[in-house]
Formats: C-alpha cells, sequence, structure tokens
C-alpha cells in the first residue's frame, strides 16, 4: 500500500491533494443552493464561523493523526487507539460515510458531463432562462441519461484511483485548478458588474436570523465538514502520506482558505445571476446548472467557456471523489490486502448500485420519501452531511483533544509550527470549542425536531 502514499511524499502535492479533496461540487454546487434555501447571510455567517473555530482545529487534528498512525483510517485509529478500541469504530464510520457519499456525488457529478456535451452541441448558446431551466429538468426526468454519465463519472474515478495517482490527479491538478478558478474569477467579476450585484451582496453577507432554522444552522455546520472533507477519514487517509516536518497549521490555513475563496467566488458568479434573471435563490439542486448557463448564452465565446466551466466543475468533482474512494480502497488494500484493482473495481460496482435510487429520486421514485419528506437522495446526502461527518469530526476532536496524551500532540507545537499561540489555540478550539459547537447544534436540532 505504500506505493500510493509515497506518491503523495512531496509537500506540493499534499496540499494539492488536500485542496483537490476538499474543493469540489460542494463549493461550486451545493454552497450556492443551500445557502439560498437556507435565507444567505445567516447561513453564510454561521457557515464562516464554523469553518475557523471547528474545521481548522479538525483539519489539523486529522492530519496529525493520519500522520502518527501512517495507516489508512481505520487501519490509524487500530494503531494509536489498539485494535478493539471503540475508537476504530470512527474510522469505520468514516469510510462508510465516504462510500455513502460517492455513491450520490457520482450523480450530481454526472450532470456535470452532460453538460459539457450539451454546451460542445451549442444546446446552451443563445436561449432564454426559461428553455435552460426546462433543459436541465429534462436531464433530471431521464434516468438512462443520468445512469449513463453517473457510470462515466465512476468509471474515470476508478480508473485514476486504480492506476494512482501521480501522474493523473496530481499533474492535471497542477493545470485545471487555477483554470477553473481564473474561470470563476471572470464569473465573479461579470456578477459583479450585473444588475443583481447589489442583492446578491445583501443576500449573502447581512445576516437575517429569522431566516435560519435550527436545521438550517446543523445544514450550516454539516456543510463546513462537507466542503473540507472532514469527517470521513480522507484527511486521516492524506495526512498519513505527510512528511514529519510539515507544518500542519500552515497546510490547514492554506487548504482551508482556497476551499473557502472559491465557495465565496461561487456565490458571487452565481447569485447576482439569480437575482437579475429573476430566479428562485432557493431553487435547489439545479441552482448552477440554471444560472451559469444564462450568463455564458450571450457572452462573447460563451459557448467555449460553458464547455470550460462544466469540464473543470467536472474536474473538481473529479479529484474529491478519488479522495473518497481512496478512503475506502487504501482501507481494502491495507487491512485486506486487497489488490487496489480489485478494490477499486468492487467497490464502484458498489457505490453505483447504491447511487441508483439517487438517481430515481429525481424521476421514477420522486414521489418515494423513505424518511419523512427527504427522498432516497436527499436521505444520503442529510445522513452524511448533517449527521455522519460532524458527527466524525466531533469522535475525531474528542479524540485528539482528550484521550491523546498532551505530550504526544504536543509535536504539533515543537515540531515545525508557525507560532508560539498555535498548539494553546489549537488544543483549547480542539478540546472545547469544537466539540461544543458540534454538539450544541446537535442538541438543539434534538430539542425543535
Ligand atoms: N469536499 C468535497 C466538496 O466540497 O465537493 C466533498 C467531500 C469529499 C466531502 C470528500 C467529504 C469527503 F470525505
Amino acid at each position: 500500500m505504500t506505493t500510493q502514499r509515497s506518491q503523495w511524499a512531496s509537500r506540493i502535492g499534499f496540499v494539492l491533494a488536500a485542496s483537490g479533496s476538499s474543493i469540489g461540487l460542494g463549493n461550486i454546487w451545493k454552497f450556492p443552493y443551500v445557502a439560498g434555501k437556507n435565507g444567505g447571510g445567516a447561513f453564510v455567517l454561521v457557515y464562516l464561523l464554523a469553518i475557523l473555530l471547528v474545521g481548522i482545529p479538525i483539519m489539523m487534528a486529522e492530519f496529525y493523526l493520519g500522520r502518527e498512525g501512517g495507516k489508512d483510517a481505520i487501519g490509524t485509529f487500530a494503531r494509536l487507539a489498539g485494535k478493539r478500541s471503540p475508537w476504530c469504530l470512527v474510522g469505520w464510520a468514516g469510510v462508510a460515510a465516504a462510500f455513502i457519499l460517492l455513491s450520490f456525488y457520482a450523480v450530481v457529478a454526472g450532470w456535470c458531463f452532460d453538460y459539457v456535451l450539451k454546451s460542445a452541441c451549442g444546446a446552451l448558446t443563445l436561449v432564454s432562462a426559461g428553455e435552460i431551466a426546462s433543459l436541465f429538468g429534462e436531464l433530471l426526468s431521464s434516468p438512462g441519461q443520468m445512469i449513463f454519465w453517473q457510470t462515466a463519472f465512476l468509471l474515470a474515478t476508478g480508473l485514476i484511483v486504480s492506476r494512482g495517482i501521480q501522474n493523473g490527479i496530481e499533474r492535471w491538478s497542477k493545470i485545471f485548478m487555477p483554470i477553473l478558478f481564473l474561470l470563476l474569477f471572470y464569473l465573479f467579476l461579470h456578477g459583479l458588474f450585473s444588475s443583481g450585484a447589489a442583492q446578491a451582496a445583501h443576500f449573502l453577507f447581512f445576516p437575517d436570523f429569522t431566516s435560519l432554522t435550527s436545521m438550517g444552522l446543523l445544514e450550516a455546520v454539516g456543510h463546513a465538514f462537507f466542503t473540507l472533507s472532514l469527517g470521513a477519514g480522507v484527511m486521516i487517509t492524506y495526512g498519513s502520506y505527510l512528511d514529519r516536518q510539515a507544518d500542519l497549521f500552515s497546510m490547514a490555513v492554506k487548504v482551508t482558505s482556497l476551499d473557502t475563496l472559491v465557495a465565496l467566488l461561487a456565490g458571487m458568479a452565481i447569485f447576482p445571476v439569480v437575482f437579475s434573471a429573476g430566479l428562485d435563490p432557493a431553487a435547489g439542486p439545479g441552482l448552477v446548472f440554471q444560472t451559469i448557463p444564462i450568463v455564458f448564452s450571450t457572452a462573447p465565446m460563451g459557448g467555449l467557456l460553458a464547455i470550460l466551466f462544466f469540464l473543470l466543475l467536472a474536474f473538481a468533482a473529479l479529484s474529491s471523489s478519488i479522495s473518497m474512494l481512496e478512503v475506502t480502497v487504501a482501507w481494502l488494500v491495507d487491512e485486506k490486502r486487497w489488490s487496489r484493482v480489485k478494490a477499486t473495481s468492487l467497490l464502484c460496482c458498489g457505490a453505483f448500485i447504491l447511487g441508483l435510487p439517487s438517481v430515481f429520486s429525481f424521476n421514477l421514485l420522486q414521489h418515494w420519501t423513505p424518511v419523512g419528506s427527504l427522498t432516497f437522495f436527499d436521505f444520503c446526502d442529510r445522513l452524511v452531511t448533517s449527521y455522519m461527518l460532524p458527527l466524525g469530526g466531533l469522535a475525531v476532536a474528542l479524540y485528539s483533544g482528550w484521550f491523546l496524551k498532551r505530550s504526544a500532540t504536543q509535536q504539533l507545537a515543537n515540531l515545525h509550527c508557525s507560532a508560539s499561540w498555535v498548539y494553546p489555540a489549537w488544543h483549547f478550539l480542539i478540546r472545547y470549542i469544537a466539540p461544543m459547537a458540534v454538539a450544541s447544534v446537535f442538541i438543539q436540532q434534538l430539542m425543535t425536531s
């Protein structure tokens, strides 16, 4: 298994891999629509606070655990806490979360592939907002088409993970991530000079707490975990590729800042279009697919830019899905001694099958609500984002804040940390603030539901 690990051994490779995992559909597809659904500003404020006070310390803790354990998520807890320790359950839950996540993530990522083709065929050029919305509706009502793209996406993910990542994703990340960033910046500028800019800024940055429900609060905290890929063992697995000299604080700050910047750029790219085209900010999962094509439909070289945008979005999704698959593959390869190809093939098939009811949630089974009013897709999303990831993160915080010896974590301070205040601040946040913040959001949610 170490063949795989050693591929990420360079620092820059590590930052790229961790940023690649965290920057994905969560930033460009999900953040704008969950912020829109939860009334904007207040949600964004809670999300930003969660990133700062909970996300960064937990990311550092995951890097640290992975580096100390030197194994996959389950193996890391087994090595650090003992094979029979209940803490191993945290590793198991992380692997399960990553797998469920992959199953429905691939469905949405498949939509990006479809939009690459739509843009290439000119279907998004010079069409009205209404036509763009109905194109999205057509895609959702066609399970065959969705399954085709879901399969294509899982195949691409599986192929890269099974072959190893060094020459694939690491090299591509260096090229594609900056282009995605530039393109988002272009869209951001476009948004800034459009008629809906002031309304969008007001919507995103002026908190109106009356519009934030306790479920919204939980979603904001959950989204912080989702967007930073925390609580699913990803950063533990990636941390196990790290050398001992690495400054975990500066790594976590780099990854988190990039991730947050991309989300805010995406928000400021999308909401001006929403307001100037008279769309509903709470339109749900279709938001990015119904707004961005409007910008490109009339822009000079819009067709080409649309192809590029959805291609890069698919690529961002790919660098995230690779990390989800990697968590589960690493476990089978490390602990069960499976070959990488066998593990990847089996897990991709499993994710495909589990993803089918998510595909059907938008068409054949759209009225099937197995839990409350949630479709299967919404249920998987809620289960992973609002429960499994924050609980996984909470467990990591409790374990590293209360159960690891201070002398062990002190290495965070002794070894190459940027400043002397970092370790005490980290220790305080991980011991008290992060667990209390996550737990209180859960308690509040339980009390109001
Ligand atoms: N952070 C990814 C995104 O924002 O799209 C999603 C993700 C990847 C969540 C890996 C969790 C995970 F373990």
